[in-house]
């Protein structure tokens, strides 16, 4: 008898499951009150005497050791379950780790800056909500001039004097008021304009204003700063300049690249004509530098302005400028690779 205790101390002992059904089943089998121990119990009575006590203390460490087994064994059971709720399936490939991506104007502003910042302009900035002065009249637009009508404007009602920029042009004559020559500066920003909104054409979009001041400076500096430019943006060094008027410059001129036409797409890009329109730009006029207080006998300069979305349209071929401003995220999406 006391040798199958031993024995059965021996299989306690051994024992492990990692199923509740396997510990519930070895529970029953020891403990359960059919089970081998209430058995053993009932045989107490017929050890002899002289062997009871050791049987006794035989069956005591059986039963403290089942109980101890089944205990240890649901413990482990549950903290391997709760682990595993805490750190879920840890051999699951992981999720893949979605990369932002910057919005094709900020990629095309960045470039932009980056192309100049090489030949030393620098960045500034100016107010979106513009006074006449900057926005107009310091730019050879006096009340009534009729090119004010070139660009349809939004007055802030309760000021006439205030309006939202129409150009970035107005950051020229800030800058240019508060630095000395010699000037080299972009100024990239919003700009607002009445317009019907079409496929072409929006009431919010962004421009580049550059302006070049210094000694002797003349239109082939000009030149030659556009053409590093257009080859720096799009590969391309063809261009040529067209006359054409604008109040703050004297003389101006409009900038064509040439674009080509071997697609499709360059066919519908340029009006079948290779040519495409990018800019405009010219000499500051003596009246803008009289204006900011710079002597026009002493300092010349150029300036030059352009529309971000109009290059950022080419570069990337989207169709639409609406597209800009929807944050569509399928659009937006697109714009991941570039930096
Ligand atoms: N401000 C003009 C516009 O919005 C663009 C422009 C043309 C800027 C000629 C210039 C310039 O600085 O010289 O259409």
């Amino acid at each position: 008898m006391l040798h199958k205790v031993k024995e059965l101390i021996g299989e306690v002992q051994a024992f492990n499951a990692t199923t509740k059904d396997e510990i519930e089943t070895f529970r029953i089998k020891f403990l359960g009150k059919k089970g081998l121990l209430t058995d053993l119990f009932n045989e107490f009575k017929n050890v002899a005497p002289a062997e009871r006590k050791e049987f006794g203390q035989a069956l005591n460490t059986l039963k403290n050791a089942a109980q101890d087994k089944v205990t240890l064994l649901k413990d482990t059971l549950e903290n391997s379950m709760e682990q595993k709720g805490f750190y879920g399936d840890l051999t699951r490939p992981s999720e893949p780790i979605e990369l932002g991506s910057r919005h094709p104007i900020s990629l095309v502003r960045n470039q932009i800056i980056d192309v100049f910042s090489r030949i030393g302009f620098t960045v500034s900035e100016g107010p979106e909500i513009e006074d006449d002065w900057h926005n107009f009249t310091a730019l050879n637009l006096p009340e009534y001039h009729p090119a004010r009508d070139m660009q349809d404007t939004f007055f802030i009602e309760k000021n006439p004097d205030l309006l939202l920029r129409t150009h970035t042009s107005s950051v020229q004559v800030r800058y240019m008021e508060s630095h000395k020559p010699p000037i080299r500066t972009i100024s990239p920003g919003r700009v607002f304009r009445n317009e019907d909104i079409s496929a072409r054409a929006h009431c919010i979009f962004h421009q580049v204003e550059g302006l070049y001041i210094d000694t002797d400076v003349s239109f082939a500096d000009l030149k030659q700063t556009l053409l590093y430019f257009t080859k720096e943006m799009f590969g391309k060094s063809k261009i040529r300049l067209r006359p054409s008027y604008f109040p703050f410059t004297e003389p101006s001129a409009e900038v064509d690249i040439y674009w080509g036409l071997e697609t499709e797409t360059d066919y519908k890009i340029t009006k079948g004509t290779g040519w495409l329109e990018i800019m405009g730009c010219g000499m500051v006029d003596p009246n803008v530098l009289k204006n900011a207080n710079i002597d026009p006998e002493v300092y010349s300069g150029y300036a030059f302005g352009m529309g971000i979305e109009r290059i950022a349209m080419l570069l990337y071929q989207i169709p639409d400028i609406r597209m800009f401003y929807e944050n569509d995220v399928r659009f937006l999406e697109q714009f991941k690779s570039v930096l």
